[in-house]
């Protein structure tokens, strides 16, 4: 999606520090389901349709962390304007406005309000499109009437419902606290209106803050209409500002996620222990998630799947039809059909795993391709491997891919049909050919032929009659 110069700007706010976080992160790259909050934020915008032009983040507090992530992460480019000192949400508008030009039509999000859907998104744009054109909106600030509306701006409406100002709880009377419909701290700016009206914003208030809610008076002095864009589903506009806002933002990003994938055909037995986060990509219909599992990044799942219990997926992960994955991390890695994954496997780092594969108890593999019909059950380690179809490694069988001494790794290669007995060791690099099989107990430092077996390790002795001729004169009666 390219800038568009007639497009909509959009500004989000992330200069605030936070302080009821209590912490050493910017309050906006708090994580939320693996995504820092202002990602979920810029995402939303990304998906939402609606034709972009300038984009920018207002940084402050920590700015040079949070302008390293919008460097580094990947979607589209967003322009970090300096708040210096951070001196309120109105302030942070008129730096904007010192700092860059900006369209006709401005959406102003804030970087800790994350669950906003995409679809309201493109609603509030069309919303703020008709009721410019039927009355002139100067702009539409998001509300919503929640149970609970401590820490919000309060929304104060005339008796004919015109919205007349936003008061914050901790200028409001009594009275006015008592007031259920709240700011959102999302708003739809008609730009040319607006700006002029930045410099009548004033911090005589109880934060001694320049608040941007204030324009909503100012916009009443000057007899121009603001709208209320009302949300029906209030749960949209929680606004991170404590620990306790953010362990319940994953919840309610949760249950979003999981009433989703029900509705797909998706068994979570119990969906609130369950966590899967909005980047998942697909779960097919039969498949079954038991407690406890956490899907956390563009995971795919197949059909007819079981996710047993304390199961982590995390990253781009894969996994097709008809597999069961039990106890186990994946990460990064593709699972094909008919697989048993665990109890307690660790598949990591891009391996690639064929069809009708089991990797069993306590097996990790990293960086490998498995081919199909392979077994390694119990007990292996598996780093950069190339293992091919129909190979059977045996208990406690390890991949030595790491050399200590040259701090590098090496590849191993296994053919089709290759038997591996167990507690062998194969030292990278080698390559061990179609068919053959290597001994119980060997170190393989050298290839093996097909069709060879290897043998690497001291011929039993066996000493017969040595325990009553040697020990038994020791030996107590
Ligand atoms: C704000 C609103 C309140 C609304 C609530 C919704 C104001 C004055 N109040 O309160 O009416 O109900 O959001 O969540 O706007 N920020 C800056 N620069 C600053 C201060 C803040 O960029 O100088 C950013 C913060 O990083 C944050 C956003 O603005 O992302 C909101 O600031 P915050 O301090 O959280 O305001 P609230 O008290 O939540
Ligand atoms: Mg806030």
């Amino acid at each position: 999606m390219q800038a568009n110069k007639h497009g909509v700007a959009v500004v989000v706010l992330a200069a605030g520090k936070g302080t009821r976080l209590k912490s050493q992160l910017p309050k906006v790259l708090h994580p939320l389901m693996r995504l820092p909050l202002l990602e979920h934020v810029l995402r939303t915008v990304e998906s939402s349709g609606i034709s972009l032009g300038q984009r920018c983040v207002v940084v402050g507090h920590q700015a040079n962390v949070v302008s390293d992530f919008l460097l580094t992460r990947s979607g589209e480019v967003w322009n970090p304007v300096l708040q210096e000192p951070q001196c309120g949400t109105g302030h942070a508008l008129q730096e904007v406005a010192k700092a860059v030009t900006l369209g006709e039509c401005v959406l102003l999000l804030s970087g800790d309000v994350p669950l906003l859907r995409v679809e309201t998104l493109a609603k509030l744009k069309q919303a703020f499109d008709e009721q410019r054109t039927e009355n002139n909106v100067a702009m539409l600030v998001v509300g919503a009437t929640v149970e609970n509306p401590k820490g919000y701006g309060r929304l104060l409406q005339s008796f004919d419902g015109q919205l007349q100002a936003i008061v914050e709880e901790k200028d409001a009377t009594e009275e006015q606290r008592a007031i259920s419909l709240v700011n959102a701290g999302i708003y739809a700016l008609h730009w040319p209106t607006i700006a002029p009206w930045l410099s009548q914003l004033s911090n005589n208030n109880a934060q001694n803050e320049v608040y941007v809610t204030d324009l909503v008076a100012i916009a009443r002095q000057h007899h121009q209409t603001v709208g209320v864009f009302t949300l029906k589903d209030d749960s949209e506009m929680l606004g991170v500002n404590s620990r306790a806002d953010l362990a319940e933002c994953h919840r309610l990003l949760n249950e979003r996620t999981t009433r989703h994938w029900m509705a797909q055909g998706v068994t979570f037995v119990d969906p609130a222990t369950t966590w899967i986060s909005p980047e998942v990509l697909h779960i097919g219909s039969d498949t079954i998630l038991e407690p406890n599992c956490q899907l956390l990044g563009p995971v795919s799942i197949g059909d007819n799947c079981k996710i047993g219990a304390n199961t982590q997926l995390v990253g781009v992960v894969s996994i097709g039809n008809h597999t069961s994955v039990l106890a186990s991390v994946i990460q990064d890695s593709t699972i094909g059909n008919r697989c048993s994954i665990g109890p307690f496997a660790h598949i990591r780092n891009q391996t690639v795993v064929a069809d009708d594969v089991r990797l069993g108890n306590f097996v990790e593999v990293k960086n490998s391709s498995i081919g199909a019909n392979t077994n390694a059950a119990h007990l292996s380690y598996l780093g950069d491997s190339d293992i091919g179809s129909h190979v059977n490694m045996g208990a406690g069988s390890i991949i030595a891919n790491y050399d200590p001494i040259r701090k590098t790794k090496h590849r191993t290669t296994i053919e089709d049909h290759v038997k591996v007995g167990c507690n062998s060791v194969l030292v990278a690099p080698v390559a061990v050919g179609k068919n053959a099989c290597v001994a119980a107990g060997s170190v393989i430092t050298e290839g093996v032929a097909p069709d060879a077996l290897a043998i690497a390790r001291p011929r039993q002795t066996t000493l017969a009659g040595w325990v009553s001729k040697t020990l038994s004169s020791l030996l107590i009666k």
